[in-house]
């Protein structure tokens, strides 16, 4: 991330790199291209009502958001990087945009859900940060309010990486990934590479049963955990689903 006076004061981890390169990286990837048959999955996973808000929560360039805008809810996409929100205003009009830090309490009205999608949690320097981002969702939320949960998982890790720590090179439409894990932590570390420019990043990841507890410990209820949006039971290949009530 290049560094920005204007930036809220952060609590990402030391290598944040949420800023155009990703988003170049993210685009010649191709990753969100079922997006609008996820969000249409994601509503009726949550029975979300005509007109629900809708936080999306660490929303990067607002796809996500704007798609459920587009199926008729009120969605405010919040996210820490300034750049990323310019983006989403550019290309993903609909929702409302704020730069925030989900690490600290929403001055908004309370919202019927929050979706945070494509792994955007566990970027915290702690564990006790990722929790406390937990919370605020929490604080946000009405009573009765809904929380989903995309990301990918140790689980899932072991699976594609092996347990060795060792670096798995992959290259998909140009863009070249280094993958580890460092066990001891948790920490998924990737460096994207295109056309020159190399984007690392961090994201501490958790075992299922560790999501299920914290969103729990955040004061949620009936925390549940599935293989995708449309509920079958995880298998190690898949991305966790976690959906919970306030
Ligand atoms: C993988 S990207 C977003 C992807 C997006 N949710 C989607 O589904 O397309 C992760 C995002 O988390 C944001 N983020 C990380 N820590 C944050 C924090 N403390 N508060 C708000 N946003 C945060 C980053 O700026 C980044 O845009």
């Amino acid at each position: 991330m290049t560094s920005d006076s204007s930036t809220p004061e952060r609590i990402l981890n030391d290598v944040d790199a949420f800023d155009r390169a990703f988003i170049d990286l993210n685009d010649r990837l191709g990753r969100y291209d079922d997006t609008d048959r996820d969000a249409a999955e994601i509503a009726a996973l949550l029975e979300l009502a005509p007109g629900a808000r809708v936080l999306d929560a660490a929303c990067g360039t607002g796809r996500m958001g704007a798609a459920l805008q587009a199926l008729g809810y009120e969605v405010v996409g919040a996210d820490i990087s300034r750049e990323v929100i310019a983006e989403a205003e550019r290309r993903s009009p609909g929702p409302t945009y704020i730069v925030a830090d989900l690490t600290k309490p929403l001055e908004l009205p309370p919202f019927d859900a929050v979706v945070n999608t494509y792994s955007s949690w566990g970027y915290g320097k702690t564990v006790e940060d990722d929790q406390q981002m937990l919370r605020v969702w929490n604080q946000a939320l009405k009573p009765g309010g809904r929380l989903l949960m995309e990301l990918s998982d140790l689980e899932r890790s072991r699976h594609r990486l092996g347990t060795s720590g060792d670096v798995v090179t992959r290259v998909t439409n140009d863009v070249e990934e280094k993958l580890w894990v460092d066990w001891s932590t948790g920490m998924l570390h990737v460096t994207y590479s295109l056309d020159g420019v190399s984007v690392p990043i961090q994201i501490r990841m958790y075992e299922r049963e560790d999501l299920q507890r914290m969103v729990s410990e955040a004061g949620f209820r009936d925390a549940l955990l599935y293989g995708g949006y449309d509920r079958h039971e995880k298998r190690p290949e898949d991305r966790a689903v976690v959906v919970a009530t306030r």
